[in-house]
């Protein structure tokens, strides 16, 4: 526990010309052009003239993603350039984003690094500046000492001074994109609900977030019985943690619920060892939440967000849930495990009942749910469920962040499927393999609350996440994506809480 969380590095603009600025390398932009030529992308200083024959002479060809690094010409201050390919895309925020990702993931033990990439916004400046401090993470907590190079300037070269705001946009939002890789990384001998909790408040530390911490006893006291039942084959006692970003006054009020299962064996209903491999990365939904929130305090966003964090680990023991108990969500609906791996949703249905009783004028609620959601839409894009309007409000935020999300339905007539012999509802239909993510969907919105106290008044606007898929990239790093944990979401909440308020 005492590992040291990885450091963010210094970012800052320079609206000078590329040539002038000292740094390890300086980052350029190409493209390829008409019979295996190479153009470089907004850089017409003399000192550049032979750059384009030495890469095409080397073999680079400006192809999306392909890097080459090289000394650096007479008149550069630079030491080195590395080439990075645009190819033939459009060169939108997110391309920017991914090509320098690229850039620093092939640069990470140079010291400073400068990025001379065509940013023609702050948008485009905070886009490169994010995807570089992405793309260059690593974790290496656990590693005996290598004391491996990091780096730790980040230099964006830009042609419009007025790009310092988007600075500190990008060094918030790259710092809580780390905030979850690290959480994630984190082994589950180490990131349990109570230490996940310390790491928490360390992380917020100084900033203008309300800590409320529900520990066994409340738990108990307040009706939690998801939360409760799903920690209770664990000797690492579960925890609701609430983090509050008060806005400003009279803002619209933004509620994330997450999804915290430090590890998922499975529990009783024991997942196979090979599925087992990774299951500390069930709490991303909370850590991703968690991000969010402090995002919004650190930017000082006008929006109210409130984030519900579901700890717990679930463990098989003799004091663990069985299959065919009963368990009292908050609220008092009751609810039949007949899985006790389908544990999320019973966490979840607690943290959605908590958050309703506020009425926010919207809950969002982020999990790594489902393996069908994998199955249905890979390892990229999210499966986005709800109402149609908070639903097409975070696709529109995606859009703005570039994250993947796709909306899928939540059929009424699945609801049968969960019908329970002895409760109101069951956790799982045994041996159901059809529209898993779906389901798990509509167990979820069960637990949605009303706008207000009146029995007919209309339900809170709320959608769904499934982040099952892109929770982690087991394969090679691409563009600002690490191997493993990646981060995704959390840019997206943080946007989703900026729109609310411009309305
Ligand atoms: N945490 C898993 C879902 C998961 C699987 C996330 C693979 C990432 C990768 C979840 O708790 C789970 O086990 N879900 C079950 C539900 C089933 C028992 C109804 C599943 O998906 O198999
Ligand atoms: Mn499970
Ligand atoms: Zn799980």
């Amino acid at each position: 526990m005492a590992r040291m969380p990885s450091t963010s590095p210094v970012l800052s603009v320079a609206a000078a010309p590329p040539t002038a600025v000292e740094a390890d390398v300086l980052v350029i932009g190409t493209r390829p052009a008409e019979e295996g030529a190479v153009t470089l992308v907004a850089l017409d200083d003399a000192a550049f003239a032979g750059i384009p024959e030495t890469l095409r002479m080397l073999g680079h060809t400006g192809a999306l993603d392909e890097t080459l690094r090289i000394p650096a010409p007479s008149g550069v201050a630079a030491s080195s350039l590395l080439a990075v390919g645009l190819g033939r895309s459009e060169l939108t925020p997110e391309a920017l984003r991914s090509a320098a990702g690229t850039a620093a993931r092939a640069l990470s033990t140079a010291p400073r690094i400068a990025l001379a990439l065509p940013a023609l916004s702050a948008a485009d400046t905070q886009a490169v500046l994010e995807g570089a401090v992405m793309g260059g993470y690593r974790f290496t907590a656990y590693r005996r000492s290598e004391s491996v190079a990091n780096t730790t300037e980040i230099v964006a070269v830009v042609a419009h001074p007025e790009a310092e705001s988007a600075v500190t946009a990008a060094g918030v939002i790259a710092e809580a994109v780390a905030l979850v890789r690290d959480l994630v990384n984190t082994p589950p001998n180490d990131l349990y609900p109570a230490s996940f909790v310390a790491r928490a408040r360390a992380a917020a530390a100084g900033l203008p977030l309300e800590f409320e911490e529900w520990g066994p006893e409340e738990l108990t006291a307040g009706g939690f019985g998801g939360i409760l039942g799903v920690g209770q084959g664990s000797s690492r006692p579960p925890r609701l943690l609430v983090v509050r970003y008060a806005g400003t006054e009279g803002a619209p009020h933004l509620a994330l619920v997450g999804k915290g299962i430090t590890f998922d064996s499975g529990g009783l209903s024991l997942k196979p060892a090979a599925a087992m491999v990774g299951m500390k990365y069930d709490m991303t939904g909370a850590a991703t939440a968690l991000g969010a929130v402090i995002a919004a305090a650190r930017l000082g966003l006008p929006t109210r967000v409130t984030a519900w964090l579901c700890l717990a680990e679930n463990l098989p023991s003799s004091t663990a849930m069985r299959p065919n108990d009963v368990l009292t969500i908050r609220g008092g609906m009751t609810v039949e495990v007949l899985n006790t791996d389908a544990e999320g949703r019973l966490v979840m249905a607690d943290g959605l009942v908590a958050a309703s009783e506020e009425h926010p004028d919207a809950i969002v609620d982020i999990a790594t749910l489902t393996g069908a959601a994998r199955v249905a839409l890979g390892e990229r894009y999210a499966g986005l469920m709800g109402d149609d309007t908070l639903v097409e409000e975070v696709r529109a935020a995606a859009a703005d962040t570039g994250e993947l999300v796709w909306p899928m339905p939540l059929p009424a007539e699945l609801r049968p499927l969960l019908k329970s012999d002895v409760a109101d509802i069951a956790n799982a239909k045994p041996g159901n393999t059809a529209a898993g993510m779906l389901l798990a969907g509509v167990f979820l919105r069960e637990f949605v609350g009303r706008t207000s106290e009146e029995p007919d008044a209309p339900r809170i606007p709320w959608a769904h996440l499934d982040i099952a898929g892109p929770a982690n990239n087991p394969g090679s790093p691409f563009g600002y994506t690490p191997k493993g944990p990646s981060g995704v979401m959390v840019r997206l909440l943080v946007r989703l809480a900026e729109r609310l308020s411009a309305k």
